[in-house]
């Protein structure tokens, strides 16, 4: 089978894939930290940029936000309580749609989310009129496909069985068409043995993401890189890479069930697949920058603030924020849809628009 829908399995079938348990995947006692799991800061940040989302657009009777993937409801969460303290005459207005693929999670995320109750949707398909969407950590976990180069042209790695019922990997020549379409765009310029991945399924996930929204901004959050550095010739391994209990390995086919299973974002296929579905890429740039705009007028009025909170918000933003933590791995693809005001949302004052146009640069030379 392809490795998408092995991976498929392991992290989705709805009894024992790695995301169906009970137990918290994300955060000290999980497998992984997310920008969530740091605090409820994130959302916080973001909230606020929601709302700004909502005034640039002139205040509409009805804003949605929709979450893709929204794990156990914590940022929702952390969202919602900000903007009943803080902007009450939105949270009025509001509704807060998730995309989620997994029941289970449907039932942690009603639990988390009680207090909100009235607020909240899950498996709403038809678009909305005015509002945000938000993916973090999303993109990197929907199901890829692996490639290798080898005899002069692309193979796709297959997942196949050992006589003795282990699994192993298989080269066979590509057949899915959107995968056969990004390999001629890669042409074969590449050494003997590379391999890599391509995921054709989060270029869909894009494109359905764009058509949740008639009017709005989209925000994803992910680890990821333009295809330039992604498909650089001297990245001969990929992205793969497998967590349990805080430790990173490459062998997916290891405790299949109890291990994640991600690889990075080729972010220019997803501002492709964005544009292509009506969007316009208005930024993207690497979470320390994003967040620093976000949260530079909050930065202004707590100076001298000495307080434990304010000690508390400063902790949050600096894992959020620092390269060495969050702050440079994690990147923001910001796309608008219909809604040009939005390039004035404070989150976007630092970003560079060469970054935004090195994604959508056809950097390889499609084969003949
Ligand atoms: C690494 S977790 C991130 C969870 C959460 N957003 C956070 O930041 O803590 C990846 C999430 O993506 C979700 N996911 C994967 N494919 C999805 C899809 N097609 N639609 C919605 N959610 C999806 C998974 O269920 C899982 O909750």
């Amino acid at each position: 089978m392809p490795f998408s829908s092995f991976m498929g399995e392991a992290l989705y079938n709805p009894e024992t894939g790695y995301y169906a348990a009970e137990a918290s995947r994300t955060g000290r006692a999980g497998d992984f930290f997310t920008s969530v799991s740091v605090g409820p800061l994130f959302g916080q940040l973001m909230a606020e940029q929601f709302c700004r989302v909502w005034e640039l657009a002139g205040k509409p009777p009805e804003f949605t936000i929709i979450e893709s993937g929204a794990n156990d409801g914590r940022f929702a969460r952390d969202v919602l309580d900000w903007t009943r303290t803080r902007r009450e005459d939105f949270y009025q207005i509001l509704q807060y749609q998730i995309d989620e693929i997994l029941p289970s999670a449907v039932v942690r995320q009603r639990a988390t989310l009680t207090d909100h109750r009235d607020k909240i949707i899950h498996d709403a398909a038809f678009p909305a009129a005015c509002g945000c969407y938000f993916a973090n950590e999303v993109l990197d976990a929907v199901p890829f496909r692996r490639v290798r180069f080898s005899r002069g042209k692309w193979h796709e790695l297959l997942v196949g069985l050992t006589n003795s019922g282990d699994f192993r990997w298989m080269e066979s020549a590509p057949e899915d068409r959107a995968l056969k379409r990004r390999l001629d765009w890669l042409g074969t310029g590449f050494p003997e043995g590379y391999t890599t991945e391509i995921s054709p399924a989060a270029a869909s996930h894009v494109r359905y993401a764009a058509s949740r929204l008639e009017r709005g901004v989209l925000f994803f959050a992910d680890y990821g890189y333009d295809a330039a550095t992604y498909y650089d010739v001297h990245r001969k391994t990929g992205t793969l890479r497998c967590y349990h209990r805080h430790q990173a390995h490459e062998n997916p086919f290891s405790q299949v069930g109890a291990t994640d299973i991600t690889a990075h974002v080729d972010f220019s296929l997803a501002a492709t697949a964005a544009v292509e579905a009506g969007c316009a890429v208005a930024g993207f740039m690497d979470q320390g920058r994003f967040l620093m705009g976000a949260a530079e007028e909050g930065l202004r009025k707590m100076e001298g603030d000495v307080s434990p909170q304010a000690a508390l918000w400063h902790r949050q933003f600096r894992t959020l924020t620092h390269p060495a933590h969050l702050g440079r791995n994690f990147q923001f693809l910001v796309l608008t849809k219909s809604m040009p005001e939005a390039a004035a949302l404070p989150c976007l004052k630092f970003h560079r628009p060469s970054n935004a146009e090195q994604l959508l640069l056809p950097v390889f030379t499609p084969s003949p």
